[in-house]
């Protein structure tokens, strides 16, 4: 059996980036934002200070590797995480994405931008508000850019890398065939794509275990319904986008409530994955070490309290493979 320690060894992968086994995804932290009609995309009202002081706290437990976004909270995210970043810079890899159009002072994202000139501007308003000279992973948010124009943006990439204002780069697309597109560049060192016990992603895992490249894995807690603070019947804040699911989020119903089905997928492996003395989220981050060595999960957070959970689950390590067959089971 693996020990609590040697689970993980760390070695720098492409574009010689080195993430520890566990990153904190900055979404929530952005604080409000919005569809042009108003529908939230935000995760409702935050506080700056506790954001900041559990990004200090997750770096002081282990979690070096931070991902956001321009347009969380229309530029909020990147600026919030590059004042809790403040002098410690290089400790960290910080990760960023472009490609959706937004407005700082509205708060509003209305478009997108694929051409290789917008990508150069985005990224150096991303350094400013970041507070940095360099992003250490550039992503490509849109994912599912044509693969004629993502070509194009990954050899923009290998240029920004050049010009040294990346060390690299990867695409957030669930498309396995996409991803492979961008680890053609000799720069490209990663993929970011949703996995959870909910919802596995084969195809992403064994691309990248082919490639040789970290799978950036957002969306490991389901949103929080694979945290278990989204009980039954609690309704999301206006304001967060649960609350009002666009099509693609089906684990939850209108007012930010579980959907039944998903909600008792979570009840049917909630023994297994809470064994060991786990919690739920810790569980749920240790079936995704277990289920593949390049599988970097993101959890997002909201709190210190959050942040203290997330980052004590890098102590307890994966799941043992007699749990994975046992969840994998109880799910099938
Ligand atoms: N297209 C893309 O590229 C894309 C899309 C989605 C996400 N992402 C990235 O992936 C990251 C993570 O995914 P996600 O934010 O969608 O969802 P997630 O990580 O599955 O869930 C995060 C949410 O779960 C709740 N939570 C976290 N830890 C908890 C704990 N210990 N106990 C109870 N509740 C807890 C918090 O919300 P509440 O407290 O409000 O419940 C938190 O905001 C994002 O922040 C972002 O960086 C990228």
């Amino acid at each position: 059996m693996q020990t609590k320690t040697d689970w993980r060894p760390r070695t720098p992968g492409r574009g010689g980036i080195e993430v520890s086994a566990l990153g904190f995804g900055c979404w929530a932290i952005g604080g409000e934002w919005s569809t042009p009609d108003g529908s939230p995309l935000g995760w409702g009202k935050v506080d700056d200070d506790e954001s900041v002081t559990a990004i200090r706290r997750a770096l002081d437990l282990g979690v070096t590797f931070f991902d956001t976004a321009d347009v969380y909270g229309a530029g909020h995210s990147e600026r919030v995480l590059g004042r809790a970043l403040a002098g410690r810079r290089d400790d960290v890899v910080v990760a960023t994405k472009w490609g959706n159009l937004f407005d700082e002072r509205t708060r509003v994202m209305d478009g997108a931008d694929r051409s290789p000139e917008y990508a150069r501007e985005a990224l150096i308003a991303s350094l400013r508000r970041l507070g940095t000279d360099r992003v250490d992973l550039y992503q490509l948010h849109l994912g599912d850019t044509p693969f004629d124009e993502a070509a194009e943006l990954r050899d923009a990439c290998e240029e920004f890398v050049a010009e040294g204002l990346i060390r690299a780069y990867g695409w957030s697309t669930d498309d396995p065939e996409r991803a492979a597109l961008f680890a053609e560049g000799e720069h490209c060192a990663a993929v970011q794509h949703a996995c959870n016990v909910l919802e596995d992603a084969p195809g992403m895992l064994a691309l990248s275990e082919e490639r040789d490249l970290i799978s950036i894995v957002r969306s490991p807690l389901a949103m929080g319904l694979l945290a278990g603070a989204r009980d039954p019947g609690r309704r999301a804040d206006r304001g967060d986008i649960r609350s009002a699911p666009p099509a693609w989020l089906r684990w939850y119903e209108e007012g930010g409530v579980p959907a039944g089905h998903w909600a008792a997928r979570v009840e049917a492996v909630r023994e297994v994955l809470t064994a060991d003395g786990r919690t739920l989220a810790q569980g749920a981050l240790g079936w995704l070490w277990a289920r593949s060595r390049r599988a970097v999960p993101i959890p997002g957070f909201r709190t210190v309290a959050q942040a203290e959970e997330n980052a004590a689950a890098l102590a307890q390590g994966p799941l043992r493979p007699e749990q994975l067959r046992q969840i994998a089971g109880l799910l099938a």
